[in-house]
């Protein structure tokens, strides 16, 4: 398919603001942890989500960033992102007491929606919900930008891509993804998902698949997140701006700084959804099949007699940095505009 204008995407109601990975990527996430969860997972899943459709995750995938632009869901914007205080691209690194905010972040997010979609005192609405912003947040969190705090995640690195005057940040969510595979329906994620799915079994992932999950813990969700919002982060400095953000503004990204990213953008679109399967499945065995045969102990996440409502997993209140001012006045800002994308 012919690149669509941005004016014509927008008109389309696609507007930018609404992507985060866009919708292409989000889905291709959710299409490869289709592949990966395990039957009795999907079981469990499809009827979380009342849904017993082949596109059952990729169909719900991007509705966290719908809902995030309603009034009822603007609450939610804070939990797309975790805004490293770090400094690119001599240091990367995230530190979870310093960058979640009080208000929270991708990574208690991720905590809180794991507890919650197992807990028995919660609706069936509660499950979905929880699940649905799983699905979106463990994708979200391997876009290297959403890991970060410089210029709002490089929403306010002005840019040119293929050329579009663009920011880096849609570029990396949007515009390069959809360059790469030529379209944004969920017919083109489920291909981009068999790719990358054949790469895992017998590819150029095969030898490191095993290591995107490693340690993953399903009773510590908060170091289990913060280690993949840091190696996310890492290639912030590695490969998003090597050598800083200045020398993106030189010229068009396409073709050079694309070639130069696209393998990288590929490798997080895929270990985003192997790790979603893999927490799914690890949701499924140790709290949903546990409690259902009544075999769950009381520290488990089953349990009803603890605090659902997450605050507990919040870092302690700290003095507002000045990237945490940038990001408020920017998500007041955030549903005008087309230039805003976290
Ligand atoms: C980036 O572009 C936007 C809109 O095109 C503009 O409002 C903003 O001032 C620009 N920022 C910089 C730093 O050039
Ligand atoms: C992995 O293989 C795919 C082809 O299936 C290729 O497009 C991609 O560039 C390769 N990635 C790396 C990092 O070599
Ligand atoms: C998982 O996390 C829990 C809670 O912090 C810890 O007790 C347990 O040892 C961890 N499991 C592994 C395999 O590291
Ligand atoms: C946990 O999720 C619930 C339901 O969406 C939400 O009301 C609550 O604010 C969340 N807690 C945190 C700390 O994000
Ligand atoms: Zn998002």
């Amino acid at each position: 398919m012919a690149r669509l204008s941005h004016v014509a995407l927008i008109a389309l109601g696609m507007t930018k603001g609404a992507q985060a990975w866009g919708a292409l990527g989000h889905a291709t996430v959710a299409y490869v942890a289709q592949h990966y969860v395990s039957p009795e997972a999907a079981s469990w899943a499809q009827g979380i989500l009342d849904s017993s459709s082949g596109s059952y995750l990729a169909s719900i995938a991007s509705w966290a960033d719908e809902y995030r632009l309603t009034s009822a869901g603007k609450w939610s914007a804070s939990l797309h992102f975790i805004d490293a205080e770090d400094n690119p691209p001599s240091d990367c690194n995230v530190d979870y007491e310093r960058d979640c905010g009080s208000s929270g972040c991708s990574i208690s997010a991720i905590a809180n929606y794991t507890q919650r979609v197992s807990d028995k005192s919660l609706s069936s609405a509660n499950h979905a919900e929880a699940l649905k912003f799983l699905v979106h947040f463990i994708g979200d969190m391997t876009q290297p930008l959403h890991d970060e705090a410089y210029a709002v995640g490089g929403n306010e690195i002005n840019v040119t891509f293929d050329g579009y005057q663009d920011n880096l940040h849609s570029d990396w969510d949007t515009y390069m993804p959809q360059k790469l595979i030529g379209g944004h329906v969920l017919s083109d994620a489920e291909s981009w998902a068999k790719t990358l799915v054949q790469n895992i079994e017998s590819g150029n992932y095969t030898a490191q698949a095993t290591g995107w999950i490693k340690g993953d813990n399903i009773s510590d969700p908060i170091t289990t997140a913060t280690r993949w919002a840091s190696d996310a982060n890492a290639l912030v400095c590695s490969v998003v701006m090597p050598n800083g953000a200045a020398a993106l503004q030189t010229g068009d990204l396409y073709p050079t700084y694309y070639d130069s990213v696209i393998d990288t953008i590929e490798l997080q679109i895929a270990k985003g959804g192997y790790r979603l399967a893999n927490w799914i499945n690890k949701i499924y065995s140790f709290e949903i099949a546990k409690r259902d045969h009544g075999a769950f102990h009381d520290h488990s996440l089953a349990s009803s007699k603890r605090d659902i409502s997450g605050r507990s997993f919040l870092p302690k209140a700290r003095p507002v940095s000045r990237a945490q001012l940038a990001r408020a006045a920017m998500d007041g800002d955030c549903c005008n505009s087309n230039r805003h994308n976290h």
